[in-house]
């Protein structure tokens, strides 16, 4: 990691992911949260004030030092017990079937090896566990995934290997999952940027 990976990228995405105008879709990605959490890619914790009740533990795992320092107003306003103990959803440093439920925002279009990831998030997961995913990726629109392809090669390079035109769905469904819940939609501004899915991948 670069200087600017570790000390510029981190804060832009501090600034970006918190905008208040997310907060309504963190509630309803982690409604239904429950038990012992996994959250991938945590980031600054963005989504803890959106835990429920329900959640006993969340296991933060998040590579970048700075947004977990970020992260620690949240942290110390829950009374979830957060820990971060792993840096790389490639590679969890856990058991099989260690997590009820799983958490994860904004991520997988980031993560360098994503089915890996999926994988991984499978493994830890206990069997009919449910992953909680809100992730912006190729478009439904194919007007759209032709900006989305021209305009990923930048992403990639300013945006900390974020790219535009993963197909979620499909990524998740190959992982192993099903999909139990999903709704696709753009958010508010350029259309290339925030295509969304938002739902749920039961681990069988
Ligand atoms: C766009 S940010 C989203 C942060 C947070 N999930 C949110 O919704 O605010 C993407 C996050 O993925 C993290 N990330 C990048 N590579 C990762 C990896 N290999 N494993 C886990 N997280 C990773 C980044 O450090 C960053 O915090």
């Amino acid at each position: 990691m670069g200087f600017y990976e570790r000390h510029i990228l981190p804060r832009a995405m501090n600034r970006l992911c918190g905008v208040g105008s997310l907060q309504p879709l963190r509630r309803r990605v982690c409604s239904g949260l429950a038990g012992d959490v996994i959250e991938i890619g945590f980031g600054s914790g963005h989504n803890v004030p959106s835990y429920p009740a329900a959640v006993k533990s969340v296991t933060a795992v998040e590579p970048s030092d700075l947004s977990w320092k970020l992260a620690g107003g949240r942290l110390a306003a829950t009374a979830v017990p957060v820990t971060r103990s792993g840096l790389d959803g490639q590679s969890l440093p856990f058991e099989d079937d260690s997590f009820d439920t799983a958490l994860s925002t904004w991520t997988l279009c980031t993560i360098p090896d994503v089915s890996q990831a999926l994988s991984e998030v499978r493994r830890v997961l206990r069997p009919g566990g449910k992953l909680h995913f809100l992730e912006h990726g190729l478009a439904p629109d194919e007007r759209v995934r032709r900006w989305q392809r021209r305009l990923d090669p930048l992403q990639q390079r300013i945006a900390g290997g974020c790219h535009f035109t993963r197909p979620i769905v499909d990524l998740l469904e190959g992982a192993g999952f099903t999909i139990t819940e999903l709704d696709v939609f753009y958010e508010p501004g350029p259309k290339f940027a925030g295509a969304d899915s938002l739902g749920i991948a039961t681990s069988p």
